[in-house]
């Protein structure tokens, strides 16, 4: 891999468009679908660009998950101690496929839909709570993490009070701006909680998913510290990205109005579910791209990734790539966009998908219908986005109705 003038990833994004992938991407899928890229921590990596060529990659099994294996290409600047055991997402098959089998039957479409009514009254719930607070509110702190939070918690038997622990040391676990250091003792504290869980929950078996791992520790099928990780990350994936959905998916609404009239207006559950898949598809909140390392010499877009270097699917970009979807950059709810990566593909497809859009067409099916005169209580240029996280959102989004 030739990298002496290799641009460093993740790219920055230009200033002012914040919904829109960095145009250093767009150069690369436009010229060089295959390209070398300089990480955090000096070493270098393959991104790939385009649509089909990261689907191909993300369906081969001559990829592998696995952190802890040379050449994987870090986020980060070093090594995040202890974070390799954040359940089956970075481990590889057969491991990963028993693991991850485990917890598959709560999170299939039939009963997600039965959670629907529950996650509606969250949803009413906590839109009755802010109409009853100060306004204008934080959108964020008020809504979006609250929702997804409830729910989680509800399905895993996580206390829900412990929402302010939980959701702190996510933050900083998934936050590039942490050291090494502050982001493996995050992710240790998370660790112990859950383990802590677990102990109680086999004294005090709940119907819940946690208590199903402690039978599965019982019968000698998962060890404690896979099942603690495995809760760790269920909890992460259940909240951040969801409430980072909601709260981003609000401003990119509020910035396109005709957009969310369609949303508003409409009675139509098929119209909202479209809506949902666009807006995935539009704001990629996982940005930092899908990260493997070559376990064989595979070919990519004419050229040879070797065994053992660094590949990343800049999703982001492929879910705007021309080929696939007509004027990619704009914001268009009526399109059909459900091929979209925004969840990945292959065997770590997101296992919390159908989840994820039920909670996301609740939410965006009522709260811009309760709330019609939802709009920004500060200048746009003043909202802080997450440029430094794993999953991209808006810190705090100041709404007033
Ligand atoms: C809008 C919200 C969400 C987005 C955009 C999202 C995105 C993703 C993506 C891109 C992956 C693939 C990771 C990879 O290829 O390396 C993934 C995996 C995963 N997601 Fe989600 N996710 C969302 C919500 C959820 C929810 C609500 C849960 C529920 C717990 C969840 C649980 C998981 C798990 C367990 C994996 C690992 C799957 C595996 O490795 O087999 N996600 N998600």
């Amino acid at each position: 891999m030739t990298s002496v003038d290799a641009p460093e990833f993740p790219m920055p994004r230009a200033a002012g468009c914040p919904f829109d992938p960095p145009p250093g991407l767009r150069e690369l899928q436009e010229e060089t679908p295959l390209a070398p890229v300089r990480l955090p921590d000096g070493s270098t990596a393959w991104v790939v660009t385009r649509y089909a060529d990261q689907r191909a990659v993300l369906a081969d099994s001559r990829v592998s998950s696995d952190v802890t294996k040379p050449g994987y290409p870090s986020g980060t600047p070093g090594r995040v101690v202890g974070a390799g055991n954040i359940g089956f997402i970075l481990m590889d098959d057969p491991e990963h496929a028993r693991l991850r089998k485990m917890v598959t039957a709560p999170f299939m479409i039939k009963r997600v839909e039965q959670m629907r009514p529950a996650i509606q009254r969250i949803v009413d719930e906590r839109i009755d709570t802010l109409l009853a607070g100060p306004n204008p509110a934080d959108l964020v702190e008020s809504f979006a993490l609250p929702v997804p939070s409830l729910v989680i918690c509800e399905l895993l038997g996580v206390p829900y009070t412990d929402h302010d622990f939980f959701q702190h040391s996510s933050k900083n676990l998934i936050s590039r701006s942490a050291s090494p250091e502050e982001r493996g003792a995050a992710f240790q504290k998370l660790h112990d909680y859950l383990d802590d869980l677990l102990i109680e929950k086999t004294e005090r078996p709940q119907d819940d998913l946690l208590s199903t791992l402690t039978e599965r520790v019982r019968n000698g099928e998962l060890t404690r510290a896979d099942a603690a990780g495995i809760g760790v990350l269920l909890l992460i994936a259940g909240h951040e990205t969801t409430a980072n959905m909601i709260a981003l998916g609000t401003m990119a609404l509020l910035e396109n109005p005709e957009q969310l009239a369609l949303i508003r207006d409409t009675g139509d559950p098929k119209v909202i579910a479209g809506a949902v898949e666009e807006l995935l598809r539009y704001l990629n909140i996982t940005h930092n791209g899908r990260r493997r390392v070559a376990l064989a010499d595979i070919e990519v877009a004419g050229q040879t990734i070797r065994a053992g270097e660094g590949v990343i699917m800049a999703n982001d970009i492929g879910n705007r790539d021309p080929s696939v979807f007509d004027h990619p950059d704009r914001l268009d709810v009526t399109r059909d966009a459900r091929r979209h990566v925004a969840f990945g593909f292959g065997v770590h497809q997101c296992l919390g998908q159908p989840l994820a859009r039920v909670e996301l067409q609740v939410v965006y099916g009522t709260l811009y219908r309760r709330i019609p005169t939802l709009a920004l209580a500060a200048d746009r240029d003043s909202i802080p986005f997450k440029h430094d996280a794993a999953v991209y959102g808006v810190h705090e989004l100041p709404v007033r109705w």
